[in-house]
């Protein structure tokens, strides 16, 4: 499983190198897609559901399962990508928004709050607290800083399938849910709005955007829970 994770991590960092303006995120994904064939892995996202892509490409208002196309990226635009792969017998999931260029002090402060609250929601997956311990301290974290959690997606257990018990949510009162406990292998992923934290979902049956059409921001590591702490195993 470290191996499909590291897979994952090592994507994202090349394609981070490819995100500029005049690019297209079928580029991104033509990129991702053949990187990860090299490895010998799989893309886990193609063909889940019927999805047609590598990558989830997910543009300004839009949350997550934005499907690559020939649009191309401009200055100013903040770009989410999220990326699975399949590796003997286990997957990687992780998720990184990344600016375009210069963008503006408030998409700035999104993305720091988002990356933020993923942190802190790590750092509470730890063996002796209860699961809702995560949810609670990303929301904290996100409505301190005057963003809203998105509530109609979660994040999830991931090990021999991309989707495993237990849901993640991103909000939620602490001490409820399932204790942590060591071996635990979990895809954390805080999404967050500039806005409300409603959300829709777009004629395509995939691209999730915000309601009230303001930014949105996702990070996601995968994470595996030890004797002492955690792993992040989409880290490199
Ligand atoms: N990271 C997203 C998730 O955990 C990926 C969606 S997979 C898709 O659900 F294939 F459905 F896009
Ligand atoms: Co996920």
């Amino acid at each position: 499983m470290a191996e499909a994770c590291r897979i994952v991590a090592e994507v994202l960092d090349g394609i981070k190198q490819l995100v500029t303006s005049g690019i297209t995120t079928i580029e991104l994904d033509e990129f991702a897609e053949s990187f990860i064939k090299k490895k010998g892995a799989r893309p886990a996202f193609k063909g889940y559901k019927g999805y047609p892509a590598t990558v989830c490409t997910s543009l300004n208002e839009q949350v997550v399962h934005g499907i690559p196309s020939q649009v191309k990226l401009k200055e100013g635009d903040i770009l989410s990508l999220d990326i699975g792969v399949y590796y003997k017998g286990f997957y990687g999931d992780a998720a990184i928004t990344l600016p375009v260029g210069g963008i503006s002090d408030e998409a700035k402060k999104l993305l720091f709050a988002t990356e933020d609250a993923l942190q802190i929601g790590i750092e509470k997956a730890i063996t002796g607290n209860k699961l809702s311990d995560i949810s609670a301290a990303i929301q904290n974290c996100v409505e301190s800083k005057g963003f809203s959690v998105v509530r109609d997606l979660v994040g999830h257990g991931i090990g021999r399938a991309l989707h495993e018990e237990p849901q993640v949510p991103n909000f939620g009162r602490p001490g409820q849910g399932p204790e942590i406990r060591e071996g635990m292998t979990l895809a954390i992923e805080p999404m967050v709005n500039a806005g409300g934290w409603e959300v829709i979902l777009l004629d395509d049956g995939w691209t999730t955007v915000t309601k009230d059409k303001s930014l949105s921001a996702h990070f996601e590591h995968t994470i595996a829970v030890t004797k002492n702490g955690n792993i992040i195993l989409t880290k490199l």
